[in-house]
């Protein structure tokens, strides 16, 4: 299903350039107008939902995902939202395990963004990937597969971002996409690898923050729980149908996720109104945590 886009009940927020106190008003705190901002993991699921939240939020948009195009219907979705708000979307197939790969896009991604006056001031390292296997009988190779795309992936889309801000010398905001499972083991699910995984993101994020702050670089994690219902959860859940049961036992709020749960916390990392947030994780799980 495509997601739903809010075009009328947007808030006419001030560009930059307009006066101070303007500049710190609610509206233009959560606004992203006259930024370009890219999303790894964008041709589908989460990624996906999170383009039209930057679409919504005035900024243009930049998808790269490994899948040679994106989903079709929310694609032509997204295309008529930014047509109607004078924006634009791009889509570049690209593998974040490929440093060449990834450089190559971000760099074209910031070219473009500068010729049309809206430059390259944030990215959402969303792809990922998923699997379960009892850690008795994880394979090697399957582990380090995981750990190739959530992990390094995530470090190399992060390390180009950071690179292209310095040089840009305006600051910019990366928001990795972690998980609560990087902080808890799930219950009913074997997944070791993609558990260790999302924990290094969190360590990544720290670490990071700490070496690019001074040039003005905010890194945090958005770290989503109470399992979003995507291709990737249902795919779980195809193999194990009993598991909701015990997803629903955590779901203080009575309901699993869903991606548009992501939009605000999303656009609040990379917009000003989290101007003083680096090296935090913000976790949007429905209460999953909080009660063991
Ligand atoms: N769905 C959930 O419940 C949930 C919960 C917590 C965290 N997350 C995280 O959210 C992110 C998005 O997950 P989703 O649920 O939308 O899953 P999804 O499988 O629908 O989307 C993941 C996207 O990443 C892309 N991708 C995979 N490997 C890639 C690579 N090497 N290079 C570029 N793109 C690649 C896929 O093609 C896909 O479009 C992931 O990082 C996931 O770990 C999801």
């Amino acid at each position: 299903m495509a997601p739903t886009a809010v075009i009328e009940t947007m808030p006419s927020s001030p560009t930059p350039t307009q006066n101070p106190s303007q500049t710190q008003s609610v509206p233009y705190l959560f606004a992203l107008h006259g930024k370009t901002i890219a999303i790894t993991g964008g041709g589908r699921g989460l990624g996906m939902s999170l383009a039209f939240a930057v679409i919504e939020a005035g900024g243009h948009v930049a998808c790269l995902d490994i899948l040679p195009a994106p989903s079709e219907q929310e694609w032509a979705s997204l295309q008529k939202l930014a047509n109607v708000s004078n924006l634009t979307i791009s889509y570049h197939q690209c593998d974040v395990t490929s440093e060449i790969e990834t450089t190559n896009k971000l760099e074209t991604i910031a070219q473009e963004a500068t010729t049309k006056g809206a430059p390259f001031s944030g990215i959402v390292a969303c792809a990922g990937i998923q699997q379960q296997v009892p850690a008795l009988e994880y394979d090697a190779q399957d582990f380090e597969r995981i750990l190739r795309v959530n992990v390094t992936g995530s470090f190399l889309t992060a390390k180009r971002a950071a690179r292209i801000f310095v040089d840009q010398k305006q600051g910019g905001s990366i928001v990795l996409i972690a998980s609560m499972s990087g902080q808890i083991a799930n219950r009913g699910l074997t997944c070791t690898a993609y558990n260790a995984s999302k924990s290094a993101v969190h360590q990544m994020c720290r670490s990071v923050a700490q070496e690019w702050g001074t040039h003005g670089i905010r890194v945090n994690t958005l770290s989503p729980g109470q399992y979003i219902k995507t291709d990737m959860t249902n795919a779980l859940l195809d193999a194990n149908p009993e598991v909701e049961k015990i997803w629903m036992a955590g779901a203080l709020l009575g309901r699993l996720g869903t991606p548009e749960d992501f939009k605000a916390p999303a656009v609040f990392l990379l917009s000003e109104g989290s101007s003083f947030m680096t090296g935090a994780d913000l976790r949007v799980d429905g209460g999953h945590c909080a009660s063991a």
